[in-house]
Formats: C-alpha cells, sequence, structure tokens
C-alpha cells in the first residue's frame, strides 16, 4: 500500500491558512463594498463580516497580511522546492480541452493523487495568478499615492476597483467549483488534510 506522503507539511498548512484568509477576505469585503457600490447591487448584510464599515476594514486588513505573508511562503516553497514544474507542468490547451471532455461525461480519472489532471492544474494556477491580481489591485485601493505605478498599471484608481471586485468574483467562482470537486472525491480532502 502507498503510503508516501502525497502533499508535504508545508503545503497543508499553507493551503488551509490561504482558505481561511479567503474567507475572512471575501466576506468582510463584501462589507466594505456596501458602504459604497460600484454596481447597481450590494451584499446581503447577513453574508457579510464587520458589522459595520470600519469593522469590516479591522477585518479586511488583519487577513490581509495573513493572505500575503502566507501566498509568499506558499510560492516560495514551491519554487524552491521544484514541486512548481513537476505539479504543475507541462500546462497544454489540448490537454485540458480533453480533460474537460472527459469531466463533462464523467469519466475524468481521479485515481492518481500524485499528478494533477490539466483541468485542475489549469484551475490551480489560474487561482494563483487571480489571488496576486487580488493583492496588487488591493494594494492600489489601499494605497494609492502610494504605489503610482501600480495605480497607473491597473488604469487608475478606479478601473483598479473594478479589477479587485472582478478578480474576486473569479475567486469566488473558482472556489464553488473547487469545494464541490472536493466534495465529489472526498478522497483529494484526505490528503490535502493528512498528506497521504
Ligand atoms: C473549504 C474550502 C476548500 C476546500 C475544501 C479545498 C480543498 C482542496 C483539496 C482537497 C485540494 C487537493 C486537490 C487534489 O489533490 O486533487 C486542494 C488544492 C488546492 N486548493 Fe483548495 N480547498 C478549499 C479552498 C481553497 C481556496 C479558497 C483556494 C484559493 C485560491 C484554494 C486553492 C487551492 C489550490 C491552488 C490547490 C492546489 C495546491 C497545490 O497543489 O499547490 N483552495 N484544495
Amino acid at each position: 500500500m502507498k503510503t508516501a506522503k502525497v502533499h508535504p507539511l508545508w503545503l497543508r498548512l499553507t493551503h488551509w491558512i490561504n482558505a481561511l484568509a479567503v474567507l475572512v477576505m471575501v466576506a468582510s469585503g463584501w462589507r466594505i463594498y456596501n458602504a459604497s457600490p460600484i454596481f447597481a447591487f450590494h451584499f446581503p448584510d447577513s453574508i457579510t463580516l464587520g458589522g459595520w464599515l470600519a469593522g469590516a476594514l479591522l477585518w479586511h486588513f488583519a487577513a490581509m497580511w495573513v493572505l500575503a505573508a502566507n501566498g509568499v511562503v506558499y510560492l516560495a516553497l514551491n519554487f524552491a522546492s521544484g514541486r512548481f514544474p513537476r505539479r504543475f507542468l507541462p500546462l497544454h490547451a489540448r490537454d485540458v480541452l480533453r480533460d474537460l471532455g472527459a469531466a463533462v461525461r464523467g469519466r475524468l480519472a481521479h485515481d492518481d493523487p500524485w499528478h494533477y489532471n490539466a483541468v485542475q492544474k489549469l484551475a490551480y494556477v489560474f487561482a494563483v495568478l487571480d489571488l496576486v491580481v487580488l493583492v496588487l489591485s488591493g494594494l492600489v485601493v489601499w494605497k494609492s499615492v502610494q504605489f503610482p505605478l501600480l495605480r497607473e498599471l491597473f488604469g487608475g484608481y478606479d478601473s483598479a476597483r473594478v479589477v479587485h471586485f472582478l478578480a474576486m468574483a473569479a475567486l469566488v467562482g473558482f472556489t464553488a467549483l473547487h469545494v464541490a470537486m472536493a466534495a465529489l472525491v472526498p478522497k483529494t480532502l484526505l490528503l490535502m488534510t493528512r498528506g497521504r
């Protein structure tokens, strides 16, 4: 029986810390958005965090350090250990299309926990890049005067806010699908918790 570690401890820790930080960031972010919406809707207060604008800002700023520091540790260890190319490369469009087709027909194999299928690779790389965009656009929304170059890269303060919102929406979409997939294949949840 294969009992070797599929996911190292540092990966499991950074994954679950990230999940918690994302939850706090999104729920408090919705409350902050409600104080000055950029679209013609607001989020129900009952699914937001912080109670009021100032409370939500405190949650958002507290979790932001956790999210960013945890993300730096995840990326540094992933690249330093050579795990990133091993797990996520190569990533070809034709493999993604093949695995998407298999997934739609309910025939996507999950029997080898050592390798992510191409759809997983794409989704995880997307989630990591999306989080980078979220942090950078968040820096502009937070301190736009102190980060003029970054602000101009995002097309100015107002458009950085729109980018921040859209990146949040993409992350929420990813997380909903991701949690549903993990529930469908509970073995992967066990691996992400116990490692083997
Ligand atoms: C309660 C919520 C979550 C659950 C139950 C969950 C579950 C899992 C599981 C089971 C895996 C391993 C998949 C496999 O081995 O096939 C995984 C990997 C991953 N999850 Fe989550 N996840 C959650 C939240 C999140 C969030 C919010 C993010 C945000 C970006 C995220 C990003 C990732 C990434 C990037 C990987 C791949 C990590 C790597 O191998 O480097 N997860 N997740």
